[in-house]
């Protein structure tokens, strides 16, 4: 059975378009069945149109309260009952009655190696202390900022000349492929957590 995948976007999308890409194979095991976004006129709402998925924007701006919109966010992802709710560049915390829903399918690629540089400047803050290796890290969402159990991470050099827009497109670049490897492991194989070690059969 092909498992169900919501894509949460808040930007460019590229990660969404390797996902997409990845699920027109029917070897991979998913399809994307929704996008959801926090805001309008983004790149990877296009991405998504073109490619035929349904989309959704739920914008905190339109509710008095976060809790509500934390409530309409996770109505509009279980309507389309996800095996796996993924935040690709999705730039809002979600609170938690989305958590209490999707806790333990619910992750997220992050742009540097966690636990350092969470939030959403990880390449301009790894620039800035100077490490010599970041990368990406795919993992879990808690209610911590980029705290959650981690599934994968993979490596990345930070070169004399990297500006902030080139070290962030080097690690886009393995990150996609690390969220497109680790997604079509988790549906084909399933996953594990045990306190903070996760593990793919
Ligand atoms: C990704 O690099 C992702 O790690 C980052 O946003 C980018 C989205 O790119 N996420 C964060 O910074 C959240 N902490 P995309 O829209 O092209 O997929």
């Amino acid at each position: 059975m092909t498992a169900r995948l919501v894509v949460l976007i808040s930007g460019t999308g590229s990660n969404l378009q390797a996902l997409l890409q990845a699920c027109a194979d029917p070897a991979y095991g998913a399809t994307v069945v929704a996008v959801g976004a926090d805001r309008d006129g983004i790149a990877g709402l296009e991405i998504a149109a073109a490619a035929g998925v349904p989309t959704f924007v739920c914008r905190v701006r339109d509710f008095p309260q976060r809790s509500e919109w934390d409530r309409a966010l996770t109505d509009h992802v279980a309507r389309y009952r996800p095996d796996l709710v993924i935040s690709a560049g999705f730039l809002k915390l979600v609170g938690e009655h989305f958590l209490a829903a999707f806790e333990g399918r619910y992750i997220n690629t992050h742009n540097a190696l966690l636990p350092a540089f969470p939030g959403i400047h990880g390449p301009r803050d790894a620039l800035a202390y100077g490490v010599k290796i970041t990368g990406a890290t795919l993992h879990f969402v808690d209610a911590g900022v980029d705290t959650g159990p981690i599934i994968a991470q993979v490596a990345v050099p930070v070169l004399d000349d990297d500006t902030e827009e080139t070290l962030t497109e080097r690690i886009k670049q393995a990150e996609r492929r690390q969220l497109v490897e680790y997604v079509g492991r988790m549906v084909r194989e399933g996953w594990t957590i045990q306190g903070r070690k996760v593990t793919i059969p």
